[in-house]
């Protein structure tokens, strides 16, 4: 079994964020997306993985993985020229994929589950494909399948106005090589891409087996800002376990599941968890509340921030309450006393700045 990780694309729905870096970077509790995605993979068992990357992006995630140097795995990096949609870009990795059947994980993805028993039932019943499904409350702003009684999937619809279910496509699928036979029978779709739904569909409407599997845990597609951040609150309520490693001062007070490396600096503060402090961040006559990410080397001074993601270098400078926003690297927000009832901005294109 190998993987292909997709991990190109355009990532428009997160700019700006994503004007400057690959949107499987973005942070999740301090760790970037694609890691967790890389850690499930490898946990599986599979040693062979495939990264979809794109030509502008694909440099800084190669960089981010082989620095980070965590996965005992060989790791391929396929450039796919332009996003021409998922099947496109599992076309353009065949040769990596030849004749072996694959794990394809959307990079963007996050699972509160392992995928070794979705692995396991794929080896087990050795199906054309299998796809992944959870029951969401909004069907018709998802891909759709239709099940019958035993899990075989009988049809699927991309965001049908009538949906026949509640079950919806998450980002991982496994594929024997058949795929690439319905991947060159289908066409380009309305916005111009080669869908994966479509090529499945073609799989169901040749007869042949595709299987299914529910899963019950938390499924989280990151690809805009309140699934960002949504996505922070779970794996940080979930995953984070205090780990304190500064003592803090007389004045200042640490409660809840937080971490802190030990060169943090603490005045006058307080961190309610969860939370997840990067390393070099300094905090001044602060309040930190919970299901915050503060990125490496930020400040946060005479401020007080709760549910928000930060990347790295940030500074927060005299803000009463800043609460569910995404800041990228090096971004500062502080007041200006000197411009009392004006505020003067310098902001990036398609920023949202809500007062
Ligand atoms: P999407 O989120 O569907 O697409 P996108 O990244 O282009 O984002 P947006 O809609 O905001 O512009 O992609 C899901 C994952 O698949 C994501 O990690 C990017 C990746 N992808 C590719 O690798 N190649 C492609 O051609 C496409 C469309 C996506």
């Amino acid at each position: 079994m190998k993987a292909l990780i997709l991990a190109g694309g355009s990532g428009t729905r997160l700019r700006p964020i994503t004007y400057t870096g690959a949107k499987q970077l973005v942070p999740v509790a301090n760790k970037p997306i694609l890691f967790y995605v890389l850690d499930n993979i490898v946990a599986a068992g599979i040693k062979d993985i495939g990264i979809i990357i794109s030509p502008e992006t694909g440099q800084e995630i190669r960089r981010a993985v082989d620095q980070a140097g965590l996965w005992s795995a060989r790791i391929n990096y396929i450039i796919q020229e332009k996003p021409l949609g998922l099947a496109q870009a599992v076309a353009t990795a065949r040769s990596f994929l030849a004749d072996s059947p694959f794990v394809m994980y959307l990079g963007d993805n996050l699972i509160g589950k392992n995928i070794s028993d979705f692995v396991d039932a794929f080896h087990r019943n050795a199906p054309d494909a299998q796809i992944l499904l959870k029951e969401v409350p909004n069907p018709s702003s998802f891909g759709i399948a239709t099940v019958d009684p035993g899990g075989r999937v009988i049809k699927l619809v991309e965001k049908p106005p009538q949906p026949e279910s509640n079950l919806a496509l998450v980002g991982i699928y496994i594929f024997s090589p058949k795929i690439f036979e319905a991947i060159e029978a289908i066409s380009p779709s309305a916005r111009g891409e080669l869908e994966i739904t479509d090529a499945i569909q073609r799989l169901i409407d040749w007869n042949l087996q595709v299987n299914s599997d529910i899963i019950h845990e938390w499924w989280l597609d990151t690809g805009k800002k309140d699934d960002l951040l949504n996505a922070n609150r779970i794996v940080l309520d979930e995953l984070i376990q205090a780990d304190i490693k500064v003592i803090p001062g007389p004045d200042s007070k640490i409660t809840g599941r937080v971490v802190v490396p030990a060169d943090v600096t603490i005045r006058n503060s307080t961190i309610r968890g969860p939370a997840i402090i990067g390393s070099g961040v300094r905090i001044v006559d602060s309040f930190i509340g919970p299901f915050s990410s503060i990125g490496n080397n930020s400040s946060i001074l005479n401020s007080s921030i709760e549910h928000v993601v930060l990347l790295e270098h940030c500074e927060i400078n005299g803000i009463d309450r800043l609460e569910d926003s995404i800041l990228g690297r090096n971004a500062v927000v502080r007041k200006n006393h000197s411009k009392r009832g004006t505020i003067s901005l310098i902001i990036s294109d398609d920023s949202v700045i809500e007062l």
